[in-house]
């Protein structure tokens, strides 16, 4: 099945001969090879699905990837039934959201709104190679294409997410964004080669979090830009909240450091510039219970009595975004790591 899968990157491993990226060719081939087999039971029936959804019509489609919900094609170009009922059998959808032909998939995450947070302090993305980690189903990637980037590699472990992009792409076909079903641990070291990195709503959910930033730089060109977005707490320099058990439900959450801190870790681990550019708690209107996400959201992890508290009693989830750079030297000013 892995063999059947890597036709779907082909494309990409082609293109990077003539790319910023051309030294990655090689080993990305290799690593796509070696793919030990997914261990996602659901993987054939999410194929299954993506192989049933209508045909793209033969007409150029339009697309606007500059929209809220990132849209292609208009009501009418595809068989609607068949079209949803391929849509709903790749459920749930967390990321989005998205309009294919008129039907409207609207995400647990209203990520249109986190990326309005961030645009505008960004490095203008024109012409730019970026790599956007933990991007689950690249809805990121196309609103930055619709900035200009020149390329966009997202990678992410779920598997749903990857072919939820290829069932997007599948309309959309752009040339140049993928979802690869890659961790950023697992990625070739020392690619020194994107121009912007993202990692937005990753770092806590690493148990190293200094090894996520130090692997965040290696992926980066001397010079480059990171994006860095995740859960904090209040607190001074050196607090971080490492929460025993779950925090709002989930079990894989480490550590939440205050802003400070987490500046700190980024000036520890080599970045320069470091600016915290925006500091938002999450709300029940960016993330909610739909028709294409049931089951439970953010109000479910939230105390029912005082909505500032986790259901575990941590404080409610508050994200920073972060931007800093890659020195051009290259190298660690103060610190030696192995
Ligand atoms: C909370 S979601 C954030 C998605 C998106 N970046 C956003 O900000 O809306 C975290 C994503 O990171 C992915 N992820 C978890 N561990 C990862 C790792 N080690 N490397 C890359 N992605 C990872 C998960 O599969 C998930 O899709």
């Amino acid at each position: 099945m892995i063999n059947s899968m890597q036709h779907f990157f082909a494309d990409l491993v082609q293109g990077l001969a003539d790319s910023p990226l051309a030294h990655w060719q090689v080993p990305l081939e290799q690593q796509l090879q070696q793919l030990a087999t997914p261990n996602d039971g659901n993987l054939p029936r999410f194929l299954a699905a993506l192989d049933a959804l209508p045909s793209p019509p033969e007409q150029p489609l339009r697309a606007d990837l500059d929209a809220p919900a990132v849209t292609v094609g208009a009501a009418g170009q595809v068989d609607a039934e068949l079209l949803k009922a391929g849509l709903r059998a790749l459920m749930p959808w967390r990321k989005g959201p998205f309009n294919l032909f008129g039907c409207q998939i609207d995400s647990e995450w209203r990520c249109d709104l986190k990326w309005e947070r961030v645009l505008p302090h960004l490095a203008p993305m024109h012409g730019r190679t970026v790599l956007d980690v933990g991007c689950g189903n690249g809805y990121y990637g196309w609103r930055m294409l619709a900035q200009g980037a020149r390329q966009v590699v997202g990678i992410d472990p779920s598997w749903l997410s990857v072919v939820q992009h290829l069932a997007i792409n599948r309309y959309v076909r752009h040339a140049r964004h993928h979802v690869l079903p890659l961790t950023l641990e697992t990625l070739t070291p020392d690619l020194e080669a994107f121009d912007t990195v993202f990692s937005m709503g990753v770092l806590y959910h690493r148990r190293s979090p200094l090894d996520h930033l130090e692997e965040l730089r290696q992926a980066l060109r001397p010079g480059g830009e990171l994006v860095l977005e995740t859960l904090v707490v209040d607190g001074p320099e050196g607090h971080a909240l490492v929460p025993q058990g779950r925090y709002a439900r989930m079990n894989n959450v480490w550590f939440l450091p205050s802003v400070p801190t987490l500046e700190l870790w980024c000036r520890k681990m080599g970045f320069e510039e470091v600016r915290c550019l925006d500091l938002t708690p999450t709300t029940p209107e960016e993330q909610r219970v739909t028709d294409w996400k049931p089951g439970q959201s953010l109000a479910d992890y939230l105390d029912p009595e005082d909505p500032t508290l986790t259901r575990e009693g941590h404080p409610a989830p508050l994200r920073a975004t972060i931007v800093a750079q890659r020195p051009h030297s290259g190298r660690l000013q103060r610190y030696h790591l192995e």
